[in-house]
């Protein structure tokens, strides 16, 4: 049996991701450059190669020595802020390593890959919840900077016999069950865990942008996926790459959307905190509503969340805060 190559896998959703397809068995090698990843997010028995995905002599490496048969790529840059600074460093770092790593693959012999995408491609969706066929006009390079990696796959699978999904991910969010893992970013910029890091104390405040958008409670609407769940939807897409699809780009949310108050006032009642939130003004490219359309991965990958109800979300999380405050 050949082995599954993971980049990105010391990050936090790669990580996961790693955990889960060994529980079903599979052999995993991680690639990860620890620009944002953590060494101890990859269990010490599961083969871990640090470099570049550009690194053609390791990448070789890699996969003639693990006999890889596909790759599921999370590495990349994912800060909608640093893009709008640096949008050349997102076009470089996503776009053009991908299509290296892509290219030198096939020509490796492995045509098989699942490409970690993001709601950050609809830019401001004209329907709620988002079609995987709508409009992809992203407002930010980092949206940009993903969906013209998917705009390659069609042409490679043309020419080269590319097998792929894309996976557009909606808000990830939650720990391991047991706490033993769990989101750890530098700079974090996520809401759950700016909540959870506010209750331990370690944040003066909780600060909401925009309580004025056009929701029930005037204050953003997202749509958030457990880790676990996550990484379920990349072994339903590795599985599903042999078999002959017609739609090879699938949303990965849960058709709910909370809004950040809500999401804010579920925190408080999990962790029994009840700490301050300001109100700020809106920020710059935060469309006020975020929720997935789901038929087409149930229906196609036979995929459904089973963590990410709001309470589990938080609970998850808040058990990996506590017992790692100052994370790995
Ligand atoms: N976290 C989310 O809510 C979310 C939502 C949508 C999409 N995504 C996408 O999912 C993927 C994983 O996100 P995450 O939150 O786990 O991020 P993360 O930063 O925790 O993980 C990314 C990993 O890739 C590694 N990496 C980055 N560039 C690399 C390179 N050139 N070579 C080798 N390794 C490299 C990093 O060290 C890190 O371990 C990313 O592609 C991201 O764009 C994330």
């Amino acid at each position: 049996m050949g082995s599954i190559l993971v980049t990105g896998g010391a990050g936090y959703i790669g990580s996961h991701t790693v955990r889960v397809l060994r529980e079903q068995g599979a052999h995993v090698v991680v690639l990860d450059d620890l620009v944002t990843g953590h060494r101890e997010a990859i269990p010490a028995d599961v083969p871990f190669y640090r470099g570049d995905i550009t690194d053609e002599d390791r990448v070789q490496q890699v996969v003639e020595s693990h006999a890889v048969e596909a790759v599921i790529h999370f590495a990349a840059r994912s800060l909608v802020g640093e893009s709008m600074k640096t949008p050349d460093q997102y076009f470089y770092e996503n776009t053009a390593k991908t299509n290296l790593l892509v290219a030198h693959l096939l020509r490796l012999g492995v045509n098989k890959l699942v490409f970690s995408s993001t709601a950050a491609v609809y830019g401001r969706p004209e329907t709620v919840p988002i079609p995987e066929d709508s409009q992809t006009s992203p407002i930010n390079p980092y949206g940009l900077s993903k969906r013209m990696i998917e705009e390659t796959f069609p042409w490679l699978e043309k020419a080269h016999g590319l097998k792929w999904v894309v996976l557009r991910y909606f808000n990830a969010a939650g720990a391991s069950l047991d706490g033993s893992m769990g989101e750890d970013h530098s700079p974090e910029t996520h809401l759950i865990p700016l909540v959870l890091k506010t209750a331990l104390g370690q944040r003066e405040a909780i600060q909401i942008f925009g309580n004025d958008y056009p929701t029930p409670d005037g204050t953003c609407i997202r749509d958030y996926v457990h880790v676990l769940d996550l990484a379920a939807a990349h072994v339903a897409a590795l599985n599903a790459l042999d078999h002959p699809l017609d739609r090879r780009i699938f949303n990965v949310g849960t058709g709910r959307g909370y809004s950040v108050q809500h999401v804010v006032a579920i925190a408080k009642r999990v962790t029994g905190v009840d700490f301050p939130v300001l109100y700020a003004a809106r920020r710059e490219g935060d469309p006020a509503s975020l929720v997935a359309k789901v038929d087409r991965i149930g229906e196609i990958l036979g995929w459904k969340a089973h963590y990410s109800d709001m309470e589990t979300l938080i609970s998850s999380a808040w058990k990996w805060h506590q017992s790692h405050p100052h994370g790995y």
